[in-house]
This record gives structure tokens, sequence and C-alpha cells, in this order.
């Protein structure tokens, strides 16, 4: 990339942790909605991808968030949110401590060498105790700032909306220091973080955007699937016409449905979309 296309970009957080830590909640306070009450089981299944403003030095700032489901079944899904994340945020509930995929979110986020930001959370429960936790984090090697340590650690109630905005300045303390860039100004490339079958729009991929511009007529490729870009909905289900570096965005008009975790790129033309898409086929 010419170092002088380079311009700011949104960062891409994405909370992990031990399911019912209260991820989902935290998002909720943050976006003002009602996700986690609405859940099958009161279990997330997918990974979320939102576009949510953050004030920032009394300025709103677009900053993406990503909730991933907590259960055991999904590490995939959490190592994919380490892999396309620029902080991840891991809730530890106060009154539970870390527990298996507490440790496994932190080892993703730390084998993908982002930075972690803990937010000890339901520190309204009785028996909570942020301090134990804090303790237990510091005997993995997470050692808190409070403690002379280099991991922020800010204890929330997500439920009640306690200290949020203490985590969310934290956070984007966080993101200030790494400087995040990106070129819009070029072919898009990425990663498919959710992909399914729609009954009426048919296969669909959501991508988060990592360099260049998404463009409705864009052709893609991703892994062994590919095609022209039909339509782009954003994280409201709304139609828009491109969309830039961060930003997450459904797609439909490919062939198949690509496995989430692929990368994405634009290519010239549908021909040569579908030569590397079968010459990825290929080589699986
Ligand atoms: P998975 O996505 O399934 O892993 O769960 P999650 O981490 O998203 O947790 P979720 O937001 O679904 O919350 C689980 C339960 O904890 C719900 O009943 C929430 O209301 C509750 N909860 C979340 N945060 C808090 C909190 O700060 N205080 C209290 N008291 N309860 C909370
Ligand atoms: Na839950
Ligand atoms: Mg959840």
């Amino acid at each position: 990339d010419d170092l002088d296309k380079l311009e700011d970009r949104p960062p891409v957080l994405t909370i992990m942790g031990h399911v019912d830590h209260g991820k989902t909640t935290l998002l909720d306070y943050i976006r003002k909605s009602k996700v986690a009450a609405s859940e099958a089981g009161g279990i997330t299944q997918g990974i979320g991808a939102y576009t949510v403003p953050v004030p920032v030095d009394g300025k709103l700032q677009p900053c993406i968030f990503l909730d991933t489901p907590g259960h055991e079944a999904f590490g995939a899904m959490r190592a994919r949110g380490a892999r396309v994340t620029d902080i991840a945020i891991i809730v530890v509930a106060a009154d539970d401590g870390i527990r298996p995929q507490t440790s496994e979110a932190i080892a993703h986020a730390k084998s993908a060498g982002v930075p972690i930001v803990i937010a000890i959370n339901k520190i309204d429960k009785d028996g909570a105790s942020p301090e134990r936790v804090m303790q237990e984090l510091s005997s993995i090697g997470l050692m808190p700032e409070d403690w002379g340590g280099d991991i922020p650690m800010v204890q929330i109630s997500a439920l009640k909306g306690e200290n949020i905005d203490d985590l969310l300045e934290t956070v984007m303390l966080v993101a200030e220091l790494q400087e995040l860039k990106a070129n819009p100004h070029r072919n898009a490339k990425g990663t498919v973080i959710e992909a399914g079958l729609h009954k009426s729009k048919g296969p669909t991929a959501t991508f988060i955007v990592q360099n260049g511009t998404l463009r409705r007529g864009d052709v893609v490729v991703c892994g062994g699937a590919f095609g022209k870009v039909r339509a782009l909905f954003d994280d409201n289900g709304k139609q828009v016409n491109e969309a830039g570096p961060s930003i997450p965005v459904q797609v439909i008009g490919l062939n198949n449905v690509p496995i989430a975790g692929d990368e994405f790129e634009v290519v010239g033309s549908l021909d040569v979309a579908r030569e590397k898409a079968e010459a990825r086929v290929e080589s699986l």
C-alpha cells in the first residue's frame, strides 16, 4: 500500500469469555438493545458484528464490536473473532472467575497478538469478588495495571450499566495507541466471519473488510466460493452501496456458501474469480 494513502480506520473490538459471563448483555448496554433476552436458551450461537458510535473526547467515533459465543462448542468462532480483532475484551464474571472458555479466549487473543482488556462483570451480584478474579488472572500471567502490571481491568455491571463508560474509555485508549490505519482506495480484502444459506437471498456471507472498500458489483472470491456482489447489507439489514475498512457487511451474490474464517478478496473479473476458487477447492 502507498503509505500516503493510509487513513484512520475504526477499531474492531471482540468480546469473548466463558458462557453466560455477560458478553451479550454488555453489548446490549452499549448498543441500547436487547439481544440477550431474545436468544434461544439464553445462549449466543453465532458471531454478531455491530457498528456502534462511542464517545471519544466528546465526539462520537464508530467502533465495530463482535459478540462471540461462550459455549465450549464454539471454539472456532472465538478463534475467528480473535483473528480479525484489534482488541480482545475478555469478560469474566466476578462471581464465577476464570473458567475453561475464559482461558481459551485469552489463549486465542495471545496467539493472535492482540491486546487484552479485562471486563470484570457482575460486580452487582452477591458473592462477586473482583479481587479474586484479579488474583486468578495474575496467577496466569495477566497482571492488572492497578497492581503494577500491564493489563487494563475494569470492574463493571453490564446489567446495571455500571462503569461501562470507564471500560469504553480504557478500550479507546488502547485503540489510539495502535494507530489503526488502512487504505480505503483499493480493492477490498478481509475475512468471512459468518456464512449461511438464506431461503430467499441464497448464499450469504458476513465480511469484515480489513483493507480497501467493497462495493456493490465487485467480483469477490472467498475460499471455494465466488460471485459478483449483488447487494450489501449493514448490521441493521439496511442495503448499502459500499463498506470501507473495519466495517462488517453481509454480502449476497456468491455461488456457494463460503466457510467462515475464509479470507476474501476482490478480483478483476468473474473468470479470474472462478479460476481462483477452483484452484482453491482442488488444493483442499
Ligand atoms: P453466551 O453468549 O451464551 O456465552 O453468554 P453471554 O456471555 O453473552 O452472557 P449473557 O449476556 O447471555 O448473560 C448471561 C446471564 O447473566 C443473563 O441472565 C444476564 O442477565 C446475566 N448478567 C449479565 N451481566 C450481568 C451483570 O452485570 N449482573 C448480573 N446480576 N447479571 C448479569
Ligand atoms: Na448467555
Ligand atoms: Mg452471548
